[in-house]
């Protein structure tokens, strides 16, 4: 049996709206073991009819099976494709056809855009965060063959044709740096034409566009006013084809959401619902006309997926009667998105909700945290009976929502809570034998979440959520084990090169809503805003982790110039390859920080520093793998020249010339130090964790790598014992102390109750949960291969330890399950592997293993055994010998 699994398209299974040539990828499955592709064939069809394709690849002899790109094949415009994939293996056997998968091409070319954003707001409503309707009428008097909807806004929108909603986006069309990028959605519309006179109605909100976000809580960020812009193409069945656009034609008018603010919630008055707005044969008469509003349509891309979605339902667990006497629902997680409520209530009354994260010391409502940000729904009833309510263009982050008012009794379930992020496909599984490293991963997973909801976010819940660089960049290979993220991820970086300043400065956050808009704001004010060390290197980092994880050079060649910017731009401000800017966040919210700071006591010029080199070193590997061999030559220079100042500099006498953690982790995990120096680095290291009796004292930047500078100099035992503390600080005193997320402080909720303080205390702040690669890469030892990316070929090295008698993890790569299992019997592990077919794997075996004799055969080197195996699934037995190092 040799067969395809599945087949995607830019990495996405139902893609709608691709533009330009879109890349396939295939996995495939077999019965034996050591099977690669030898050929594969590829075509591409429209109507489903594969027996006159559009494009046809005919055999081809390789042993690639992702990134294969169809070329010569041109898209039309709005076009519904299939595509569908045989392959040939090594073995003989030729596959059967894939069943065919799915996309749909988005405008190709911005001349393509007939219509025009339109809007019904007014110069007095440029401070109102309100809702609009908009409306149109046309007409369809043909059968319909196909039709589709590109449709984008300033601000977010929901549209609809003739009732209906037209697709499941929630928050579009996103956050992008807007004076750059604006997104648009396509949707097939087809089914949702009707005979005779249709209409298109968009619902639109203030959103990122157009109401309060960033640090100064400013309003109109990008715009002054929202609109709507659409078009459909219609097909005929004779044919012909008609094109429907917004215009001037359209009408508009307030909807009943009153007030919708990102931060702040919304209000709603059910009381002016106009049933039948948007569903033809409704009396627009009173409506006002709709303008015209001037928008480039040169900065429109299509969103082909990853879109923002309701995704999980969270019934309400249990009504809980505060001290304070409040009535407080909980949903049992923290959890970005809303609530759906059923209410009924008489003409003028109101139901309010006051989302919040956590109970305080005595068990009653605390919000502080939350600083200025209301996370506030108000519902106004309209006394025509029970009604779901659910708000439209905000989101809150939550665990706990206090009824303050609602008509009639408060029964739970009349509460669902809906999780919305980004929509990715789930590709890693961790589990093990030990039920808290379970929770932790659990936590991680639901801050991945609650913070990839379009951009990734520092938090959901207080006045920020903002796309802070440094955050993405700790978290960004852990989430890309989770998730299938590569869209997600692509997609903002374009927007951190889109904001990049010229000189090659990243900002703090991205989309930059701070430069110019901060002023007055101690930590990003006065020019502050960009160029800051482990943030900026987001840059080069993130697309370094997508190039491992999917082995797509195309992520290179899209980000080249922005990584090569910031690269630049530290080498513009180093003096002696010692580099400084501005404001700098260090390691930041360290334990080691001085009392009342929030930057920890490892200095910045070396921190810097260390990341310089970093970057470098990764950008120089990209320029090697797209070939530019100039470039790769140049900064393997400027690599050299910079670990060298940073031994200089840092280093006297095989020391940290700073006796921090983070000093000794930084140097040890990013290979600065000489060969000579590194034991006396890592022993400092040890004796500096003793100090904390085992604990860490590391901030944003020393933690996300502690476990690997440890495991990685044969100190995987301390690495498994920090891993596994319980009390403060630790990842397992957060899970102990009821935690349903990863939180940005150690001690965010301390062991008597009381908290951090309210200005910087959020309860779903992903960075502390970069730990979870750890979690892959070494507990179950799944680590990508730069040499052969993507998983082509694929290193087990699991480091077993920390008690744990099980533990099974896996990752869903372009070619299919990668995984690794190990149990243990006292010495003896056993271990399980699963290659997927057309890639290879070696397994390492830890220091101190001895193989049993079995199917795969080790050899050993160094005193390490090791075996390299082809596809399929092996199991191997080894006893550990003597004291694990
Ligand atoms: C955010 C952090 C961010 C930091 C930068 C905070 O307000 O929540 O996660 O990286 O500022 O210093």
């Amino acid at each position: 049996m040799f067969g395809i699994q599945r087949v995607t398209i830019d990495y996405l299974e139902h893609p709608v709206g691709i533009l330009g040539s879109p890349q396939f990828a295939w996995s495939m499955e077999s019965d034996r073991k050591n099977v690669t592709q030898s050929a594969y064939r590829l075509q591409i069809a429209k109507d489903g009819d594969f027996s006159r394709p559009v494009y046809d690849s005919k055999k081809r002899e390789t042993d690639q099976s992702a990134q294969i790109q169809a070329e010569g094949f041109v898209m039309e415009p709005l076009t519904g494709y299939q595509v569908r994939v045989k392959a040939w293996d090594n073995q003989g056997e030729e596959s059967p056809w894939s069943s065919p998968a799915e996309f749909v091409s988005a405008l190709q070319a911005p001349g393509q855009w007939k219509g025009s954003f339109i809007g019904v707001e007014t110069a007095a409503d440029e401070k109102i965060s309100k809702g609009t309707y908009i409306r149109g009428t046309f007409r369809v008097e043909k059968p319909v063959r196909n039709a589709y909807m590109v449709s984008t806004a300033l601000g977010l929108y929901h549209p609809f044709l003739n009732g209906e909603p037209v697709g499941d986006d929630e928050m579009a069309p996103g956050w992008t740096s807007y004076g750059n990028r604006i997104l648009y959605q396509t949707h097939e519309v087809t089914d949702l034409l009707v005979w005779g006179e249709n209409v298109l109605g968009a619902h639109l909100g203030a959103g990122w566009y157009k109401g309060t976000i960033g640090l100064d809580k400013g309003k109109n960020n990008y715009g002054t006013e929202t609109a709507f812009l659409a078009q459909i193409l219609i097909r005929y069945q004779d044919g012909t084809e008609e094109t429907i656009v917004t215009d001037e034609s359209f009408k508009g008018c307030d909807s009943p959401v009153i007030f919708s603010e990102i931060y702040d919630g919304e209000i709603y008055d059910a009381r002016k619902e106009q049933p039948g707005w948007n569903k033809p044969g409704f009396d627009d008469t009173s409506w006002l006309p709709v303008h015209t509003v001037q928008q480039p349509k040169d900065v429109l891309a299509p969103q082909g997926g990853c879109k923002v979605r309701e995704l999980i339902p969270l019934p309400a667990r249990e009504i809980i009667i505060t001290p304070q006497g409040d009535t407080v629902l909980d949903f049992g997680q923290n959890l970005t998105g809303w609530v759906h409520v059923k209410v009924d209530g008489k003409e003028g009354q109101e139901m309010i909700l006051n989302h919040f994260e956590v109970l305080d010391a005595r068990g009653n409502v605390y919000t502080e945290n939350l600083r200025t940000a209301k996370e506030t729904l108000t519902y106004i009833c309209g006394g025509k009976g029970e009604a779901i309510y659910r708000p439209s263009f905000t989101f809150q982050g939550f665990r706990y929502i206090r009824v303050a008012a609602y008509p009639g009794e408060v029964k739970k379930e009349n509460f669902t809570a809906w999780a919305v992020h980004s929509d990715m496909r789930d590709t890693g599984h961790f589990f093990c034998s030990n039920p808290l490293l379970n929770q932790l991963q659990h936590n991680i997973s639901w801050g991945l979440k609650g913070n990839f909801l379009d951009i990734p976010t520092d938090c959901p819940q207080r006045d920020e959520r903002l796309g802070w660089t440094g955050d993405a960049q700790i978290f960004c290979r852990t989430a890309t084990f989770l998730k299938d993220t590569y869209t997600f991820f692509s997609k903002w970086l374009k927007d951190v090169a889109a904001d990049q300043a010229p000189n090659g400065a990243v900002p703090h956050v991205v989309p930059d809503i701070l430069t110019n808009r901060s002023d007055d704001d101690w930590l990003v004010g006065e020019g502050n805003s960009m160029g800051a060390t482990a943030w900026g290197d987001v840059a080069v980092i993130a697309p370094w982790t997508l190039y491992l994880s999917y082995g797509d050079r195309r992520i290179i060649e899209e980000q080249y110039d922005s990584m090569k910017g910031w690269v630049d731009f530290m080498n513009d401000h180093a003096e002696d390859y010692v580099w400084k800017f501005a404001r700098q966040f260090g390691d930041w919210v360290a334990l080691d920080a001085e009392a009342g700071s929030y930057f920890g006591a490892t200095p910045e010029d070396m921190i810097c520093t260390a990341y310089f080199a970093y970057s470098t070193g990764l950008f120089v590997k990209m320029a090697r793998a797209v070939g530019r061999t100039e470039d790769a030559k140049k900064y393997q220079a400027l690599y050299d020249a910079v670990a060298d100042s940073y031994r200089r500099h840092f280093i006297k006498d095989g020391h940290m010339t700073a006796r921090t953690q983070t000093a000794q982790i930084i140097t040890l995990y990013f290979g600065l130090a000489k060969e000579k120096d590194r034991a006396s680095i890592m022993r400092d290291l040890l004796e500096l964790l003793a100090e904390h009796d085992g604990h860490l004292v590391t901030g944003f930047v020393g933690t996300p790598y502690f476990c690997h500078a440890l495991s990685q100099n044969g100190h995987t035992k301390e690495a498994y014992e920090l891993l596994l503390k319980e009390d403060f600080p630790s990842w397992l005193y957060q899970v102990k102390m009821g935690a349903t997320t990863v939180w940005e402080h150690w001690d965010g909720l301390k062991p008597d109750g009381t908290m951090w303080s309210a200005d910087m205390n959020s309860f779903n702040h992903y960075a502390y949960g970069a730990i979870g690669e750890w979690l892959y890469r070494v507990v179950a030892g799944i680590e990508a291969d730069e040499n052969a990316p993507g998983y082509k070929h694929t290193v087990f090295q699991p480091q077993t330890g920390g008690g744990l008698t099980e533990v099974k993890g896996s990752y869903d790569s372009v070619y299919g399950t990668v995984g690794c299992s190990w149990r243990a019997e006292a010495d003896r592990i056993v271990l399980k592997v699963q290659v997927p077919v057309n890639t290879t794997a070696t397994i390492v075996l830890e220091k101190g293993a001895l193989p049993e004799e079995g199917d795969v055969k080790f050899t050993c080197r160094d005193g390490i055994y090791q075996a390299s195996v082809g596809s399929g699934t092996y199991t191997a037995a080894y006893r550990r010998t003597g004291v694990l190092l």
